[in-house]
């Protein structure tokens, strides 16, 4: 071990988490130490692939393990809380993937432990490093000095040709079920995240969820409207529509708008008369430098220091909003 390493256990070690493992083999301080995963055959294969790594005996055997700073848990969402408690019990810090949890009386203790023991805890929405939440910050946040005038209106459209998205098709049954799956936690959730972090908490004002008849696959259409800050939010998702996989925000202002595509990746600056403008994004992949700083973000959270990641409550805000949607409402 050099000095500065920090190590991380990882627990689950599906689609989010080799990916999770691969972004680490970047970083010059997060280590990727231990790992567990309920499945054998999927621990095995990290071990082939990676086989610097200790493989735990258990999930509480990884969190005991000596040496260890950090938990990154990339479960679906069923266990996630169980195992940050083990985590904060063995003093680590916590990183989750979201979505954090369906069940949110387990979500409400968790949060009144942080907030009273200090616990560090943060939960993996990664647009929150990204270029383009800062810049809808610097224009619509509450203290904002807008160049675009008065936010109207904010539409998202997503659409995806298949759910779940070809890349994720080794994930578990549990991505493309209703009780814990579906692309509103998957991917809507992310730009709730972004629209609660600018504006503050969305009331949901219409929701009409379409599910397919089987009564388990998740959903495969939403269509809903909702108020945050007083500004109206127009929400449209779809699978196995006619458009190619999409995510586009639209954040209208009185004399302007922001355009994001592609995770924020693509980002457009308009005046009232729709001319582009020019915006201080550096060049280069704004997504991958947005993930790179997601750990530099993580490093603060395990060092204590200040750091731009959601925590715990405001990723159950998040979850709130995206429930209330699956209910449907009007
Ligand atoms: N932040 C992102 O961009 C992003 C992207 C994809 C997925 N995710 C999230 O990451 C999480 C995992 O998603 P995935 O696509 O990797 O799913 P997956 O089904 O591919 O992998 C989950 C893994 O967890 C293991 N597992 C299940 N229960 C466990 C337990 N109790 N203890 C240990 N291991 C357990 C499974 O065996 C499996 O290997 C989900 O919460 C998902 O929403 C986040």
């Amino acid at each position: 071990m050099h000095e500065g390493q920090l190590n991380i256990g990882v627990i689950g070690l599906g689609v989010m988490g080799q990916r999770m493992l691969a972004r680490l083999a970047t970083h010059p301080r997060l280590r990727a130490t231990w790992v567990w995963d309920a499945n054998p055959a999927a621990l095995a294969a990290t071990l082939q692939t990676y086989p610097q790594l200790l493989a735990a005996s258990s999930a509480e055997a990884l969190i005991q393990s000596p040496g260890l700073h950090s938990l990154y848990i990339a479960t679906p969402p069923a266990p996630h809380m169980a195992l940050s408690e083990l985590a904060f019990d063995a003093g680590l810090a916590v990183f989750c993937e979201k979505p954090l949890t369906v069940d949110f009386a387990a979500a409400r203790a968790c949060i009144a432990r942080i907030d009273a023991q200090g616990q560090r805890a943060a939960v993996n929405f990664a647009l929150a490093s990204s270029q383009g939440l800062a810049l809808l910050q610097s224009q619509f946040a509450a203290q904002a000095k807008p160049s675009l005038g008065v936010l109207q209106a904010v539409e998202l459209t997503l659409a995806f040709a298949a759910w779940p998205r070809p890349w994720q098709a080794t994930a578990g049954a549990w991505l493309g079920e209703r009780i814990e799956g579906g692309f509103s936690r998957e991917v809507l959730s992310h730009f709730i995240f972004a629209l609660q972090r600018v504006l503050g908490p969305a009331e949901v004002l219409r929701s009409r969820v379409d599910y397919p008849a089987d009564g388990i696959a998740a959903e495969v259409g939403l269509q809903a409207e909702l108020r945050a800050a007083t500004v109206p939010v127009r929400i449209e998702g779809r699978v196995g529509g006619d458009l190619p996989d999409l995510n586009r925000m639209v954040w209208q202002a009185s004399e302007g708008q922001i355009q994001l595509q592609e995770w924020f990746s693509q980002i457009e600056r308009r005046n009232a008369a729709g001319q582009l403008l020019p915006h201080a994004a550096a060049s280069g992949d704004l997504r991958l430098s947005g993930q790179r700083d997601q750990l530099d973000q993580w490093v603060a959270l395990i060092e204590g220091r200040p750091h731009g990641l959601p925590g715990y409550a405001e990723a159950l805000a998040v979850q709130e909003t995206i429930e209330a949607l699956l209910q449907g409402r009007g």
